[in-house]
């Protein structure tokens, strides 16, 4: 298959925790794992095995550049990799780790989280992010994850608009984002560091959605 190919396919396990309530049976919580497959990677959710590659990421300067600023230390970035990479978390939103097929190399993650205004989500929509290992920069590879990430997100979850913000001089990342059709909807100038705000509505052409159609 072709560099950035437009080949996605994705499985969601929903899984449901029973907990016996006053003798009866009830379902606690119910969760969801979603895996995403493009030509060249797998998005999954992280695992322990993850933590030096993620902190590798987030050690290196050039990676933090336009993302945070600074390098982390290594005691930080574990810190990091376990409160956020590692949370617990049941939404089919999410920030996956990126596999480089056929070797499963981690070489990154990707992925959609919930469009928040306060401590509430924006209904239908999503924020996109990307980050890539260094070492792999300039194949393709942000680009298809986030076209996996931003087909997933329009025609299984529903979404009617993604959003994507980018620090002034981050062209790599705003290449992407043109690439992958986004658009800039609004530049933000605060006192240090300028941002970018892109959007992508969703397709009219869209599939039906079928997560929140269910
Ligand atoms: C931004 C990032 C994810 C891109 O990953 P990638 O896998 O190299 O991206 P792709 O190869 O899919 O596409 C990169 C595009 O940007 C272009 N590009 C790279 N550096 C560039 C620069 N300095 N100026 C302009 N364009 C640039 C590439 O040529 C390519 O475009 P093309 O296909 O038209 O040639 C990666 O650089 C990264 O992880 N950066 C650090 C984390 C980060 O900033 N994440 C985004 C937060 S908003």
């Amino acid at each position: 298959m072709g560099r950035g190919g437009a080949r996605v396919s994705w499985i969601i396990v929903e899984y449901s925790v029973l907990r016996p309530t006053a003798g009866r049976v009830g379902i606690a919580w119910s969760y969801a794992v979603v895996i995403l497959e493009t030509d060249r990677l797998i998005l999954r959710d992280h695992e322990a095995r993850d933590l030096d590659g993620y902190c590798r990421m987030e050690q290196d300067p050039d990676v933090r550049r336009y993302a945070g600023g600074r390098p982390r230390s290594r005691d930080e970035a574990e810190r990091v990799f376990w409160e956020r990479a590692m949370a617990p978390d049941r939404s089919v939103m999410g920030v996956w780790a990126a596999d480089l097929k056929p070797d499963e190399i981690y070489v990154g993650r990707c992925g959609i989280y919930p469009e928040m205004q306060g401590d509430r989500e924006i209904p239908g929509e999503g924020v996109l992010s990307f980050y890539i290992d260094s070492a792999y920069w300039g194949r393709g590879i942000a680009t298809e994850a986030g076209r996996a990430c931003v087909a997933f997100g329009f025609q299984d979850l529903g979404l009617s608009r993604i959003v994507a913000t980018v620090q002034n001089g981050n062209d790599a990342s705003a290449r992407v984002l043109e690439k992958l059709g986004f658009r800039l909807e609004w530049t933000e100038a605060g006192k240090n560091r300028t941002f970018l705000h892109f959007e992508l509505r969703r397709p009219a052409s869209s599939d039906q959605p079928s997560i929140l159609a269910r």
